[in-house]
């Protein structure tokens, strides 16, 4: 497949995708202004043009999440990411094998963690939410190490689900089976309802040893309502006790919240309001970035996640101090769009992007990118 940009994957998978699946995956909350505000956020930058360097090379290889990685990006957790086409989360972890960059599996992905962690070569990091009942987030934990999975990534901007208006009018998560409407929606995205028939109906298989219900939406619901509204950093020291291995703080925006997680002992803080899902209005995750990096002098990595579509995004998100980004409804749209192959474009795409963005910038890897920090780029006026 020909690689045309993120939005023609965008544009494509909206063709692909039932109502109700293609609703799930664009949305936001309330008035979905946090979505737009990610991605406005990433055109207030540009990156400065650099002649007369020798750029014949370009390394983009770097260290995050406590491994070295071929590429500055990872797949962030999508729940359900595996309904986008028949085993989206197993073509999706098998291109992040093949090119060297690491996957969030959601918990509430459709595929386990130890299906996934049986596809060769992949690096997966487990998302984990710390669920009423400990000893699921406990078993689960359990689980990510018998993987061999050395990164966990804990979700803490979900204490409630706010409003979806999209969701709502679809009623995802409060149907238990699909009404007429949706039936019809089905009928007429045939590629996408005989790839998910053939394969039977889907549930969310990483929750499948807590019998959380019998089919996918009652499944969704029953875990949603598990996630711990009363979790405090008390919740978090515990957790850092009992996870030994790197752990990732997600869905931090504030520079307080950033040095309570270096505190209590998090590796790494992922930047994210959660793709525009959670708070409606918040801050643009790039905008709070540099105050967040400053806060954390370095001793602890940032990722930033929300927006992130072109390689020269990546760049300004590097530039401004982040060791790596997050893509999320892009690898979604990819399954979506081409299976696959569609993910596979996506990735050489997003990072021949980023090789140009560099080389024109006069930089021959992240390390001279990172050596000019926020100087590589100017306000877009
Ligand atoms: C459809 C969808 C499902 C998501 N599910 C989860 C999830 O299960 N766990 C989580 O930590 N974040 C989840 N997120 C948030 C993403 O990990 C990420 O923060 C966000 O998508 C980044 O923004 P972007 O989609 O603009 O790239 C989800 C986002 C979307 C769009």
């Amino acid at each position: 497949m020909n690689y045309h940009g993120i939005a023609a994957l965008h544009r494509r998978a909206d063709r692909v995708l039932p109502r109700i699946f293609r609703d799930y995956v664009n949305g936001g909350s309330h008035s979905e202004r946090t979505v737009r505000a990610n991605r406005r956020a990433f055109d207030r930058w540009a990156v400065v043009p650099k002649c007369l360097v020798d750029v014949a090379e370009c390394d983009l290889s770097g260290a995050f999440l406590e491994a070295t990685h071929r590429l500055p990006f990872m797949f962030a957790p999508l729940g359900f990411g595996g309904l986008m086409c028949p085993n989206g989360e197993i073509r999706a972890a098998r291109v992040a094998a093949s090119v060297g960059l690491p996957m969030a599996v959601s918990t509430f992905a459709i595929q386990s963690l130890e299906t996934l962690s049986r596809v060769p070569g992949v690096t997966l990091a487990a998302q984990i939410y710390v669920f009423r009942d400990r000893g699921i987030t406990r078993d689960m934990l359990r689980r990510a190490e018998s993987c061999g999975i050395r990164s966990i990534i804990l979700t803490v901007d979900t204490p409630i689900t706010p409003l979806r208006l999209r969701d709502v009018r679809n009623g995802f998560r409060n149907l238990t089976r699909p009404s007429l409407r949706h039936v019809l929606s089905m009928a007429a995205h045939p590629r996408w309802t005989a790839g998910m028939l053939r394969n039977g109906m889907p549930k969310i298989g990483n929750l499948a040893p807590y019998g959380m219900g019998s089919n996918l939406m009652e499944q969704a619901r029953n875990a949603a309502s598990q996630i711990d509204p009363t979790l405090t950093w008390k919740d978090l020291d515990w957790l850092r006790s009992v996870w030994p291995g790197q752990l990732a703080v997600k869905g931090i925006m504030d520079a307080g919240d950033a040095l309570a997680c270096q505190k209590a002992g998090a590796q790494t803080v992922i930047v994210s309001n959660h793709g525009g899902r959670q708070m409606d209005p918040a801050p643009s995750s790039l905008s709070v970035l540099p105050e967040i990096v400053e806060a954390l002098k370095g001793e602890t990595d940032v990722i930033l996640d929300g927006g992130v579509r072109w390689g020269g995004d990546v760049v300004s998100a590097l530039a401004l101090g982040a060791k790596a980004v997050g893509i999320g409804r892009p690898w979604a749209w990819a399954l979506a769009a081409d299976g696959e192959r569609g993910v596979r474009s996506l990735v050489d795409g997003l990072g021949g992007e980023i090789r140009d963005v560099l080389r024109l910038g006069g930089m021959v890897d992240l390390a001279s990118l990172r050596a000019q920090g926020p100087a590589a780029l100017r306000p877009v006026s």
